[in-house]
């Protein structure tokens, strides 16, 4: 199995913790099923003692998925590892790809001291306590020992050997600051699997942060000197500036096979479908010159490119767009597609309503829109679904109608009638721009007094009578929230994202950041 790169997914878990990125239930089952398809070996698909809300989506994804181990994060305490454990039950029954509690401890001088405000004999003892109890749920265990790039390397070989003892099968050394680079995270995984006695028995495990712009560099480099799993996550996003992205990592290692010695399962061709799954869902846009998933990773703008590419694909080219499933955005559905074939594409999409209803209230979203936009892609449907899911979870705010008047030397005009939980309300407001008087009605009216913290908005797919998709992210009281919207009118689906992020800042789902707080 040396051969065999093992890849980590968190965009579930880590990926969660990028400001404003939390997801519903319904939503990360969504991608949880998109990873699946990508090939993925393990979906980290949260961390259950964080909150209810986060267990029953980890059990949920439990239930549903059969072809990658599902994972729960767990600190090295005892109602971590029995949330991770009751959490990820259905997927240790043995039906699946099963279940894995990954526990972790920071074992950095500054991280004990300071965080945890352990002695180090204390650390051992408590990560050892943890491995042993995660083994009553599960066999397939992980132990992390967070802020690993800052811990001293004896007391690591030390705390290392004595968890795979306790028979940790997976051992990950996270850069959780993002503090390392390429030639020293490098030796620093070579000598951990040299200098601890029991190394051979394990998984070697890296798990980078992009702080200083190097994750997937240092997580390559760990592969180079020994580690067969990645973890990583679609788009790089994560804590802070993010953790080591997949598509990255994946490409590099595929790519390169004249230099790795290893490979993953991972099925390229669906890269791109799940890029863009993901930045839709958490409002994350993806920049245009982003590698392998940006828009312009395939562009050739200069004469001289053109010409090579057109001569010889090979001149300028190192990997080919279908291969990573630039082409996977299908013209779909028209307008004289019936409901059989709207929910076989559903199905194909990997997209499962739960109820006829919401089957039927998405077939009448799917004509609206077929009436307005010639051709429907798959990536319409994608947002189409999408929104509907956010109607339909978080009622109390939704948008009934608007008008907005816009004209060269005047000032704009929004009027807009929405319902706050099935009461119609009316707003109007002036600003200096649509959207700008979109949300100053909106505000007049519901007076959340949050702050708008990023506007941003995408064409879902190419043309002028695109879908508009748009991320709008609050903050109040502390917490960030990104709410989005998708519609041809892009004022309307800047309205739709402002309700969206309002419903989300009512929600009050209060979580528990994994590193946090202490230990045991
Ligand atoms: O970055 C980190 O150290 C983590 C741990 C919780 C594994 O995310
Ligand atoms: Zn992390």
């Amino acid at each position: 199995m040396n051969d065999r790169l093992f890849i980590f997914d968190t965009t579930l878990r880590d990926g969660e913790q990028s400001p404003g990125a939390s997801m519903t239930r319904d939503e990360k089952l969504r991608i949880a099923r998109q990873l699946e398809k990508l090939g993925v070996d393990v979906i980290e698909a949260g961390f259950a003692a964080a909150s209810p809300g986060d267990a029953d989506a980890i059990r949920a994804i439990a239930e549903t998925i059969q072809g990658s181990t599902v994972c729960s994060l767990a600190r090295a305490n005892e109602r971590d590892i029995h949330a991770a454990g009751g959490a990820i039950k259905p997927a240790s029954r043995g039906k699946g790809a099963g279940g894995r509690i990954h526990t972790f401890i920071a074992t950095s001088p500054i991280h004990m001291e300071k965080k945890l405000r352990m002695q180090p004999d204390q650390v051992v003892e408590a990560a050892v306590k943890a491995v042993k109890l995660a083994l009553e749920y599960t066999d397939d265990v992980e132990f992390s020992a967070e802020d690993a790039v800052r811990s001293d390397m004896d007391f690591l070989v030390l705390i290392v050997d004595e968890v795979i003892k306790a028979v940790a099968i997976t051992l990950s050394v996270p850069d959780t600051v993002g503090f390392s680079f390429p030639a020293l995270w490098g030796e620093r995984m070579q000598q951990l699997i040299e200098r601890v006695p029991n190394s051979g028995k394990v998984i070697w495990s890296t798990h980078c942060h992009n702080d200083l712009g190097m994750a997937v560099a240092n997580s390559l480099a760990a592969v180079m000197n020994g580690a067969r799993q990645v973890e990583c996550t679609i788009n790089g996003l994560g804590e802070r500036a993010g953790n080591a992205s997949l598509e990255e990592v994946v490409m590099a290692v595929r790519t390169r096979r004249d230099v790795f010695p290893c490979d993953s399962r991972i099925d390229a061709t669906q890269i791109v479908p799940t890029s863009k799954l993901v930045s839709s869902i958490t409002g994350y846009p993806v920049q245009p010159n982003k590698a392998i998933v940006g828009a312009n990773a395939f562009a050739h703008e200069s004469g001289i490119h053109q010409d090579g590419v057109l001569k010889h694909r090979e001149t300028y080219e190192i990997m080919r767009a279908e291969d990573v499933g630039w082409h996977a955005n299908r013209l779909t559905l028209g307008k004289l597609s019936g409901r059989n074939a709207f929910k076989t594409k559903l199905t194909e999409l990997g997209i499962v309503l739960d109820s006829e209803e919401a089957l039927n209230a998405a077939f009448a979203r799917f004509k609206e829109l077929a009436d307005k936009k010639r051709e429907i892609f798959d990536d319409d449907l994608q947002a189409l679904v999408s929104d509907e899911g956010y109607a339909a979870e978080h009622e109390r705010f939704k948008l009934v109608s608007m008008k907005v008047c816009s004209e060269t030397g005047e000032i704009p005009r929004a009027q807009i009638a929405f319902t706050d939980d099935g009461t119609e309300k009316q707003a109007s407001g002036t600003g200096s721009g649509p959207i700008d008087a979109t949300f100053k009605a909106l505000e007049s009216v519901v007076e959340s007094g949050a702050d708008l913290l990023l506007y941003s908005v995408n064409a879902i797919t190419s043309g002028t009578d695109a879908q508009g998709e748009v991320t709008v992210r609050l903050a109040q009281d502390g917490r960030v929230v990104n709410g989005q919207g998708a519609d041809i009118d892009i004022v309307v689906a800047s309205a739709k994202a402002y309700l969206h992020a309002l419903n989300k800042l009512d929600s009050k789902r209060e979580r528990a950041h994994p590193q946090a707080g202490v230990a045991v």
